[in-house]
Parts: C-alpha cells; sequence; structure tokens
C-alpha cells in the first residue's frame, strides 16, 4: 500500500472549507468578542434546530453539558444516576461531579447501547435519572428508556456527545430526554478547533439553569444565584462550528456511505460488523468490527498502512478510578466482551471508496485464517 490510512483525518476537512474558516476566526479577532457573544449566539439558535430541541447552551465541553445536565435536574449527593459500563468514562465522571454514584446496566451487544430490559433491576428509592449513551453514533433506545422513566419519574439525560445528527425514529438526538449532551471535541462529527459542548433540551426552565450555570451562576453581571461554574464555550469555537454545522449533513452522509461500503466489502468475511438498528439514523462516530485477536489484527493492519482505534479497551467498571464502586470483572459481560474485541476502522467523511477497499482488503486478510473471528458469531454463520 502507498500510503497510510489515517484513522481521522481532520487536515483534510479543514483544507476543504479553509477560506470560510479562516474568514470566521479573523471575524471574532476582530469583534473581540472571545467568550459567548454573537457567534456563540448564532450557533446556539442553529444547532439547538439541527437538533429539533427548543433551547440550546454552548458550555466548554461534552464532559461539562453533561454535568451541568445533572445539576440542573438537581442531581446531588446521595442520588443515583443508571448509565452503562461500555462508554468514555466522561459519561461517568460527570455524574461524579454532581456528588451522585453511578449505577451500571450491561448493554445490548448487538447496539452497543443500554439494554433497557436491565434498567428497573437497577432502579432504587435512590434513583434520580438515567443517563443512555447513544455510543459510536447509533441512538439508544430510547421509546423504552423514556417509558421506564416517565413511570419511575426519572430524568433522562442522553450523552449524545458522539451522535451528532443521529435519529431514533426519526427524531433527533437530544430532542427525545429531558436533556441532551453533546461534545464538539476536535474528532467528532461536528468538532470545534479546541474544545466545546451543548446542551439541548425542551424545557425553558432547564434552559435557563443550564445559561446560568455555565457562568458563575449569575443571572446578570456579579447576580450570582446560584453556585455555578465557568464552563463558557469561546467566540472562535462558535464562529467555527457555524462554519462547520453548514457542512455536518453532508460529511455525516459521507461516513454513511464509507460505513456502506465498508458493510458491503466485509459481508461473507465472518468479521462482525455494526449493526444500525432500523430505527437508527446511526451516525458512525466510530465504525467498530470484532475479533478476538485484537491486538494481532492491530498490528498487522498498522504494517499495512491501516491506522485503527479502540472505543475502549476497558469498561469503566473496571477502571481503577471507578475500583471504589465495588464491581467485579464478570458483572456486565456484554460490556467486558465488546471492551475485548472492538476493533474501530479508519472513519472520516472523506475516506474514498478506494481506501474503504484497501481497509476491508487487510481485514479480510487477517479474517481469512480463520483465528480473531469471534466464536458466537463464527458458530452463528
Ligand atoms: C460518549 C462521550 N461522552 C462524553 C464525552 C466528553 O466530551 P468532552 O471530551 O467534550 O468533554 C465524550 C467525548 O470525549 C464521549 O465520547
Amino acid at each position: 500500500m502507498s500510503s497510510v490510512i489515517p484513522f481521522v483525518d481532520l487536515r483534510a476537512q479543514y483544507h476543504s472549507i479553509k477560506s470560510e474558516i479562516d474568514a470566521a476566526i479573523l471575524g471574532v479577532l476582530e469583534s473581540c468578542q472571545f467568550t459567548l457573544g454573537s457567534e456563540v449566539a448564532k450557533f446556539e439558535e442553529e444547532f439547538a434546530a439541527y437538533q429539533q430541541s427548543k433551547f440550546g447552551a454552548g458550555v466548554n465541553t461534552g464532559t461539562s453539558a453533561l454535568h451541568l445536565a445533572l445539576l440542573a435536574a438537581n442531581i446531588g449527593a446521595g442520588d443515583e444516576v443508571i448509565t452503562v459500563p461500555f462508554t468514555f468514562v466522561a459519561s461517568v465522571a460527570a455524574i461524579y461531579y454532581t456528588g451522585a454514584k453511578a449505577v451500571f446496566v450491561d448493554i445490548d451487544p448487538k447496539t452497543f447501547t443500554m439494554d433497557p430490559a436491565r434498567i428497573e433491576a437497577a432502579i432504587t428509592p435512590r434513583t434520580k435519572a438515567i443517563l443512555p449513551v447513544h455510543l459510536y453514533g447509533q441512538p439508544a433506545d430510547m421509546d423504552p428508556i423514556m417509558a421506564i422513566a416517565r413511570k419511575h419519574n426519572l430524568i433522562v439525560v442522553e450523552d449524545a456527545c458522539q451522535a451528532h445528527g443521529a435519529e431514533y425514529k426519526g427524531r433527533r438526538v437530544g430532542s427525545i430526554g429531558d436533556f441532551g449532551a453533546f461534545s464538539f471535541y476536535p474528532g467528532k462529527n461536528l468538532g470545534a478547533y479546541g474544545e466545546g459542548g451543548f446542551v439541548t433540551t425542551q424545557n425553558p426552565e432547564f434552559n435557563r439553569t443550564v445559561r446560568m450555570l455555565r457562568d458563575w451562576g449569575a443571572e446578570k453581571k456579579y447576580q450570582h444565584v446560584l453556585k455555578g461554574y465557568n464552563y463558557r464555550l469561546e467566540g472562535i469555537q462558535g464562529a467555527v462550528l457555524r462554519v462547520k454545522l453548514k457542512y455536518l449533513e453532508k460529511w455525516t452522509e459521507g461516513r454513511r456511505t464509507a460505513a456502506a461500503h465498508y458493510d458491503r466489502l466485509l459481508a461473507g468475511s465472518g468479521v462482525p460488523t455494526p449493526y444500525a438498528a432500523p430505527h437508527a439514523r446511526h451516525v458512525y462516530h466510530i465504525y467498530a468490527v470484532r475479533t478476538t485477536q485484537r491486538a494481532a489484527w492491530q498490528e498487522a493492519l498498522n504494517t499495512k498502512g491501516v491506522q485503527t482505534g479502540i472505543h475502549y479497551p476497558i469498561p469503566v467498571h473496571l477502571l481503577p478510578a471507578y475500583a471504589d464502586l465495588g464491581y467485579e470483572a464478570g458483572d456486565f459481560p456484554h460490556s467486558e466482551a465488546a471492551a475485548n474485541e472492538v476493533l474501530s476502522l479508519p472513519m472520516f467523511p472523506e475516506i474514498t471508496a478506494a481506501q474503504c477497499e484497501a481497509v476491508a482488503k487487510a481485514v479480510r486478510e487477517q479474517a481469512s485464517s480463520g483465528t480473531g473471528i469471534p466464536s458466537k458469531v463464527k458458530a452463528a454463520r
């Protein structure tokens, strides 16, 4: 193979919109609205509308978005929040920031998202919220999650940090629960040129509280009515995100086309490819296959110039940082198996059909020996 196929290619995207981005950044330098300001305000309207939400607030990270959503729902010490262990650590860290405790339920191994059938057994008198994660860009199964939440009077915070533009039964994520939390970390489907995050909600009171909390709990300057934070979104990020939002649909279709190429090129190889639920518009932040020989596959692919990633190698209940929760290996078998087996292939909007072919060829070469195909999958074929 002549050249390396990167896991993501942020430079290609920048160069495709360079003149607009440069002008947008220069505009902020001229206006000197470096934090919040008019670009952020316009972006808030545009992105909230894009996510089919009435309200939206820009914040400094996706983690802060989760934190403020939980705080606005009045969650704190003594409360429990149900989430999944197969996620990026931030989903759980944000729960801890509030003083509440995370209670895990396992994932559905097909979709990698929260298994709704396991939620009710995890509810206690202290449970205040459910935090499903739309992992890899696939929406969690929101109808049963919302039905359980309403029955037990629980708040739902959607972790949509990987799922900009994803849809569940035609509804955009972040508009279904009480809150949606988004990340604009540079590698995300909509990425800032620095850090950024966003809280969506349909509820004006929640929106008001989030907006106060992100800016020192102030209703007006120096009128601090809540104990707040400095979680403001920067003006330059607002301006960059406004430019990039115009291209997001096109980029999402680029990802979906690449995923369709991979699906087709890997069909019949025995390699488990991502399952997209019929109710989902999967936006493929990550395209992960599964293998029991991950280290060997990753090394072999790397030698052939194919860069890969692992999202995520250790489920949160087995991370040393959360050992105090008292969970053990074996507690969440589907999350643990996924963490051991997932391998993320190159995925970015600009990836070409030829690059997908080269990646798939390298994967098929690994699979052809028969080692590395998860046994359940082997048996099912
Ligand atoms: C599922 C998930 N939740 C939360 C976050 C936190 O977002 P951020 O890195 O912007 O704080 C991320 C991304 O990093 C994520 O992937």
